[in-house]
């Protein structure tokens, strides 16, 4: 039997982690990874634990999310030489670091040839406000940001305009700027598994927002994509190397902008909305790397 573990320093309250452990009991030996428990002896021998177990004697980690009372840094190299020593790690280390960043992510998107929304990443207020003399309606977002946090629109016509880059600015050292890409006050997350579309979700965002995060409030509806949209989203996925993820696109005027894809997503508006078992997909596709030995 394989032994996979679920890593989150938040099992108690992240319940895609609880759905994920709940798929892998069924078809694994599972166990629960808070990432505080790595610890890495050096002594002739160098192994990594977890707690007192060895960490190689797990065959697939899928991570969650990594434990913040404890030393993050740390925590990811520890997955980057697991990764190296061939045990299977969803979302691999090299994948989540683009993810997480938008800059990454959307630098990375662009030289693949996907249309994303006009964008810069600033770390001064001169370079942010010479952006806004180029587009009157544009959105700002922290770099490392998620769910929406801190993700403001800003008109070149408001007054605090300036104030409010410059706050955003101070709050996050570094800040991504995007053209706003009209919509019909909607997205498409498109939820991937390995090569497949699982499931895909119009988020509506609430009625005069134009916030499509579900927990800003946006309503999940089921969505069924253009076969542009799918081939998009598979591109994405796999251009990115990761093994799961949401694909964010945006559908404007002249065609599909892809906003965002995600190295850890949430997916409790794509199962409300299609009742898609995603955990049991993700530990599915984990058994298939498993048994045909890519590693
Ligand atoms: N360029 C844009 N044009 C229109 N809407 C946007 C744009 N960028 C972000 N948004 C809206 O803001 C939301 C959050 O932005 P996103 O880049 O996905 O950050 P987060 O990682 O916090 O979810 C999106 O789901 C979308 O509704
Ligand atoms: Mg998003």
């Amino acid at each position: 039997m394989y032994k996979i573990g679920i890593v989150t320093g938040q099992f108690g309250v992240d319940v895609a982690s609880q759905e994920l452990f709940e798929a892998a009991s069924r078809v694994a030996n599972a166990r629960v990874v808070d990432p505080i428990q790595f610890s890495a002896e050096l002594n002739n021998r160098h192994t990594i634990k977890v707690g007192s177990v060895e960490a190689t004697d797990f065959n697939a980690l899928i991570i969650r999310g990594l434990d913040f009372s404890g030393e993050t840094d740390f925590q990811f190299e520890v997955f980057e030489q697991l990764d190296r020593a061939g045990i299977i790690i969803i979302n691999s280390p090299a994948a989540l670091q683009i993810a997480e960043s938008k800059f990454l992510t959307s630098f990375i998107l662009q030289e693949k040839g996907f249309t994303i929304p006009p964008s810069v990443i600033v770390q001064e207020l001169d370079d942010a406000e010479a952006f806004l003399g180029e587009y009157e309606d544009i959105i700002a977002k922290p770099l490392y940001g998620f769910q929406g946090y801190g993700v403001i629109r800003i008109r070149r016509s408001e007054v605090d305009a300036r104030s409010r880059i410059k706050w955003l600015l101070d709050e996050f050292k570094g800040i991504c700027l995007q053209k706003y890409i009209p919509n019909p006050g909607r997205d498409i997350r498109a939820f991937v598994v390995g090569d497949q579309v699982v499931a895909s979700i119009y988020r509506i965002a609430r009625i005069g927002r134009w916030k499509t995060n579900i927990r800003a409030g946006a309503r999940p509806i089921v969505c069924r994509l253009t076969t542009e949209q799918h081939d998009i989203s598979i591109r994405a996925s796999q251009g990115l190397g990761l093994d799961y993820t949401g694909v964010d696109i945006i559908e404007g005027p002249d065609g599909n902008y892809v906003l965002e894809v995600n190295g850890a997503p949430a997916w409790g508006g794509v199962m409300e909305a299609t009742g898609r078992n995603i955990a049991q997909d993700i530990i599915n596709y984990a058994i298939y790397r498993l048994d045909s030995g890519i590693s």
